[in-house]
């Protein structure tokens, strides 16, 4: 991550784009030139926001369907929301369908960072900006990255779980690798551990992708870890709550349930219960309502051609991305009480009722 200070104003890219301005500290020239206006919008028409969704599988895409849409809809915005199923050519067929449909700005959560890039070229083509939501597009002139800290999540998965397991065999459950976040969480987790691996203090016995980020895979890979090691596991660190979910039915059919701590991240419901149950450690919370507010009100502005400040940017392989990176929170049964239900991201109701076992 880079320091800068960024501006994305309609009359920066108007000069940019007339070759006068090499604007944005930081940032090569060249990948400026590919910055376009931002379409016309009259005062009084309703901004078009396009919501590019790659799945509404985890629980966590929902409340960012139905937030975004909510936060939009208050400042007058219309959204027009399409969720591909985890399917690259869907994303992209969707994506063309809403750019043709005369939108204003498009958001999107790529479900693959590289293969979305097709996206931003052929919204720029349209006059039209790009917002990556929750996930980098990789190699593309993206114009804006809105996100939690990433590296902070795996940093603080790691920390916690160090905390109960100084010393012994860890494994490793990751997220889909066609998702720049998993990359980044794994560095943050790698961040805190290195030193200990390299006492010699924690062995990393097992580490795995989990494709397409699916609980029934991340059941298997913690399976095959457990059936290599011989049950010698001591702690494990999966991506987020859905590949820990799959990770602890994988203990539990070993009788290892509640046995050795676990830790995910989104604070998904079940989730919250499992960490009563005791069957999960921790989770990290990430407040979906402040990424839709925030997301709402910059897609609107970038619409509208208005001017966005960052003092952060990200590299995506082509440019310096100018980016948001909002703080997530490490939540385990010490402050769910102050954090998620805090919020009402979940009820006191829903997390205590039946605890889950699973
Ligand atoms: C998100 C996580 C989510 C995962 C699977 C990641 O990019 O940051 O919150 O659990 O995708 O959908």
């Amino acid at each position: 991550m880079k320091q800068i200070q960024c501006r994305i104003a309609g009359l920066l890219m108007a000069l940019v784009a007339a070759g006068m301005l090499a604007a944005c500290e930081g940032q090569e020239p060249e990948a400026q030139k590919e910055r376009i206006l931002p379409p016309e919008t009259g005062q009084d028409e309703a901004v078009k926001i396009g919501f590019s969704m790659d799945t509404l599988k985890e629980e966590r895409w929902l409340k960012d369907r139905d937030l975004f849409r909510q936060a939009a809809e208050k400042l007058g915005a219309e959204v027009e929301i399409a969720a591909a199923n985890g399917d690259d050519a869907l994303q992209i067929a969707q994506a063309e369908a809403m750019i043709q449909g005369g939108i204003d700005v498009l958001v999107i959560v790529p479900h693959n960072a590289e293969a979305t890039a097709a996206i931003v070229h052929k919204a720029h083509e349209a006059g039209i900006k790009v917002i990556a939501y929750d996930r980098l597009v990789k190699n593309a002139d993206v114009d804006l990255y809105v996100s939690f800290d990433n590296e902070q999540v795996g940093e603080l998965q790691a920390r916690a779980i160090l905390e109960a397991v100084p010393k012994g065999n860890y494994v490793y459950i990751g997220g889909a690798p066609t998702d720049n976040n998993v990359h980044l969480i794994k560095k943050g987790v790698l961040n805190v551990l290195q030193p200990a691996i390299d006492r010699g203090d924690i062995n990393i016995v097992y580490d795995e992708w989990t494709d397409d980020w699916a609980p029934e895979n991340a059941q298997h890979n913690m399976a095959e870890a457990l059936r290599a090691n011989g049950n010698q596991i001591d702690a494990v660190i999966a991506a987020n709550d859905a590949t820990a979910g799959g990770a602890i039915k994988a203990l539990a059919a070993q009788g290892m349930n509640g046995k050795i701590p676990v830790a995910g991240q989104d604070a998904e419901l079940a989730a919250a219960q499992r960490i009563v149950a005791g069957t999960q450690t921790m989770t990290v919370y990430k407040p979906i309502q402040n990424l839709t507010a925030q997301v709402a009100e910059l897609a609107v502005q970038l619409a509208k051609g208005e001017e966005i400040m960052t003092s952060v940017s990200v590299n995506n392989g082509k440019t310096e991305v100018p980016s948001i990176l909002l703080a997530p929170t490490a939540v385990d049964a010490g402050n769910l009480a102050d954090t998620v239900i805090a919020d009402g991201f979940h009820s006191k109701e829903e997390v205590y009722q039946e605890a889950k076992n699973d």
